[in-house]
């Protein structure tokens, strides 16, 4: 096990909340401690994919560790150095265009700026059906961004959806591996 301390964040895309929870499992027998943190909509919404009170005792359970689930939470991460990597998975579109606007108001929002400032790398893993509209200049803008790494992801319906992408979860574990070696997981692009 790596002697490392890994942030997973989690925010609403509900769709995908069972597979990032597959993820966090693998992120965390990999990696010695991992905190878990989600935005203030994960934590308030139930949803026909869940109950916000049990994803979070979930992810409580899976990292031993309480859940950060607001700004005040989430800003000691700068100070204090508290994390080596930032997985933020799922990222939806809403916290794909803050990140690349610079906007921050929410927890998540808030424990990447903090972790920035240390100069270490986040690792993204999107799920927007607008990835490829509207979310794609923020894509575009954090694709091209230092410290920014992405877990590989795809068009999941392309006759259905067509600007719908999402990441693939299972490669979560990895790509943070190597985003901590200051490397991007190829191929970027699934095949759909
Ligand atoms: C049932 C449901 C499913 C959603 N799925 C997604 C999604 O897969 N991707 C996405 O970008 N937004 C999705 N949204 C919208 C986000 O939850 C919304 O933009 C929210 O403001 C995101 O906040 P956050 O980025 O701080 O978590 C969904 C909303 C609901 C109610």
């Amino acid at each position: 096990m790596e002697n490392k301390t890994i942030g997973f964040a989690v925010c609403g895309s509900f769709c995908t909340h069972a597979r990032a929870m597959e993820a966090l499992e693998q992120v965390k027998a990999r990696f010695a401690r991992v905190i878990p943190i989600v935005s203030e909509c994960t934590a308030a919404t139930d949803t026909r994919f869940g109950c916000a009170h049990e994803l979070m005792r979930e992810m409580a359970r899976i990292c031993d560790h309480r859940v950060i689930s607001t700004i005040a939470g989430a800003e000691p991460i700068g100070p204090q150095k508290l994390l080596d990597l930032l997985i933020i998975a799922p990222c939806t579109g809403n916290t794909l265009g803050k990140l690349a606007a610079g906007v921050t108001d929410t927890s998540v929002t808030m424990a990447a700026k903090a972790h920035l400032r240390n100069g270490r790398p986040i690792l993204l893993a999107p799920s927007t059906n607008d990835g490829l509209a509207g979310s794609a200049p923020s894509l575009g803008a954090l694709l091209n961004r230092r410290y920014i790494y992405f877990v590989p992801f795809g068009q999941d319906d392309p006759e259905r959806k067509p600007t719908s992408l999402v990441s693939d979860f299972s490669q979560v574990a990895d790509a943070a591996q190597a985003a901590l070696e200051g490397r991007q997981l190829q191929p970027l692009l699934t095949a759909s």
